[in-house]
């Protein structure tokens, strides 16, 4: 609404200097239920194990959300547990309406999306929608014949005279990304494992397939999809072979740009296409989207954020523990425009306890993590059992590998089994996730990061996450407010405020192993106060107030505190 003549003088005069001391008055709206939500990762088969079969289920997850909502948890994203021949461990789908016999029934889904409801807990799905398994009806289909009526459902294509594949692509799972299929002569390509053939996007009745397989979700109580591989759906027609760059990749094949066959500009029409069908029903759609920077980042949201409400910032997963890097990544995704989406770990790559950990300090560290990603402006995901500061346990035997890459590029890439370890309830048998054999060994450190030892520990991790979230929750600047930056040069310690309307949280992270000395000047902030009022410390001295002219920080210190106006 456009302010009346008469009113625009007291418009400017009212609201102006809010606005460019704020920077943005972007927050001032009304949030949608997913950005003031905190989302959790479940790995299905290492969440609750309620059988003893060492793989844990739906009945499991359902039997844990008592746990997720004292956590502070809003929405829990479940990996694939759809029926699949578990080869990719669900990201290969032989039924994308169903559930796995091994994780349950449709009706114990039924039975956690309503408990879950009661809870206050959204469920949101992976959707893999580049591939399917071999063992999909359609897929079975589809290599049956050349005339099959799902031939063209998949990308098939004549080898090269030779006997060679059609072109150079490589996969990112190891060799080449076609695989030959005797029973009609022809090669149908996977961007991963052959046993995950990518489905043919270009064909209207593989789009209208799996926009039907979400609309089928959403009838069934789901709140939305984490995308899986979203920049693979498109392949170039015409088959380019990929510029080769220098050197062999840990599988040893040689290194390739994948320009021919990752982020074709077609992938946005069908990101629209799915978002169309989401906002039916006010569900959400999170990308799984690996960005060079954050131009490219920001493409995913859509030109008129008509795409992706939140694609995954999985750049922060790479930066160093340096405030300085953090400062300036957070500075250029504050300002991109886009609603940020911030993750520190997920069931892909080394959990976040070890990878910013300097084997001294990691409960400090990932005290400090978790304060920084739950404290920015953004929706944070989490990863089931980071808030215990679980480690990743790889196998040390090439013969104990589960997952497919890690027994294909040993030892130089032992897989992803160390991220995907049983959750850490207990320091009993088996960490209490099953009373079975786990189908991946617990790690020693169970014995002291549990949820049953860390729950009766103020000082723990898990403690932390929870008055952090609960802040979160009950805050309205840490919910809503604005972000801006402090003491830009400092080398060690990442400060900022998050602002709105009359009120202010200052964020103070040591993200250094030495004492550190700050002091803030608030004044152009718009904030005369001397000293901040403490919401949350990891410090030995705790103070009810702290003063921001002198304020002196323990090593990988976190000092939470409101600033009165
Ligand atoms: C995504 C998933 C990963 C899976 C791959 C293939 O990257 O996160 O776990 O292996 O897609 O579906
Ligand atoms: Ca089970």
């Amino acid at each position: 609404m456009l302010p009346k003549a008469g009113h625009l003088l007291v418009f400017i005069l009212v609201c102006l200097p809010l606005l460019s001391s704020q920077s943005t008055a972007i927050d001032a709206k009304s949030h949608e239920w997913w950005q003031d939500a905190v989302f959790y990762e479940i790995y299905p088969r290492s969440f609750a194990d309620s059988n003893g079969d060492g793989i844990g289920d739906v009945k499991g997850i359902n039997s844990k959300l008592d746990y997720l909502k004292q956590l502070g948890v809003d929405a829990i994203w479940i990996t694939p547990c759809f029926p699949s021949p578990q080869v990719d461990f669900g990201y290969d789908v032989s039924d994308y309406e169903n559930i796995d016999p091994m994780y349950g029934t449709l009706a114990d889904f039924r039975d956690l999306e309503k408990n879950a409801r009661k809870h206050g807990i959204r469920i949101v799905l992976d959707l893999v929608v580049n591939h399917t398994s071999d063992q999909h009806k359609w897929f079975i289909d589809s290599r049956s014949s050349r005339t099959a009526a799902k031939r063209d459902w998949y990308v098939w294509r004549d080898g090269k005279d030779a006997g060679d594949p059609p072109n150079n692509w490589i996969s990112v799972f190891g060799g080449s990304a076609w695989t030959f299929d005797s029973a009609t002569g022809q090669y149908y390509y996977h961007y991963f494992y052959p046993q995950q053939p990518d489905l043919n996007w270009r064909n209207p009745a593989v789009h209208d397939a799996m926009v039907n397989v979400s609309r089928w979700w959403y009838k069934r109580g789901v709140a939305g999809f984490r995308l899986d591989a979203v920049d693979t759906l498109f392949e170039d027609p015409q088959l380019h072979d990929n510029p080769v760059l220098p050197g062999v990749n840990k599988f040893g094949d040689p290194n390739e740009e994948d320009k021919y066959n990752t982020k074709l500009p077609e992938v946005h029409e069908v990101l629209r296409d799915l978002r169309k069908v989401a906002d039916e029903s006010g569900a959400v759609l999170i990308g799984e989207t690996w960005t060079k920077d954050t131009a490219e980042l920001k493409q995913y949201y859509g030109e008129h954020s008509n795409e992706l409400q939140m694609p995954m910032d999985l750049m922060f997963t790479k930066l160093k523990f340096s405030a300085p890097i953090f400062r300036q990544h957070i500075a250029a995704v504050d300002a991109s425009g886009g609603w940020p989406v911030y993750v520190i770990s997920n069931h892909d790559i080394v959990r976040s306890y070890n990878r910013y950990g300097d084997g001294l300090h990691n409960d400090a560290i990932a005290k400090v993590m978790a304060s920084l990603y739950l404290t920015l402006r953004g929706t944070a995901i989490m990863y089931y059992g980071e808030e215990l500061g679980m480690e990743n346990n790889d196998p040390v035997r090439k013969e104990d590998v589960k997952d497919p890459i890690g027994r294909l590029g040993w030892p130089i890439e032992k897989g992803r089994d160390g991220e995907r370890t049983p959750m850490q309830w207990n320091d009993g048998p088996n960490a209490g996730f099953t009373g079975g054999t786990p189908w991946l060994p617990v790690p020693a450190s169970h014995k002291t990061h549990n949820v049953e030892n860390e729950v009766k520990d103020p000082a723990s991790i898990l403690n932390v996450y929870r008055r952090v979230l609960s802040l979160r929750h009950t805050n309205p600047a840490l919910r809503d407010g604005n972000y801006i930056a402090l003491n830009e040069s400092d080398p060690n310690v990442l400060s900022y405020l998050r602002t709105c309307e009359n009120q202010a949280v200052l964020v103070v992270l040591n993200m250094s192993a030495q004492p550190q000395q700050v002091s803030f000047d608030l004044a152009p902030q718009g904030f005369v106060s001397r000293s901040a009022h403490t919401l949350m410390t990891t410090m030995s001295r705790k103070t009810a107030e702290a003063g921001l002219a002198q304020m002196a920080l323990e090593p990988f210190a976190v000092y939470i505190g409101s600033i009165p106006r």
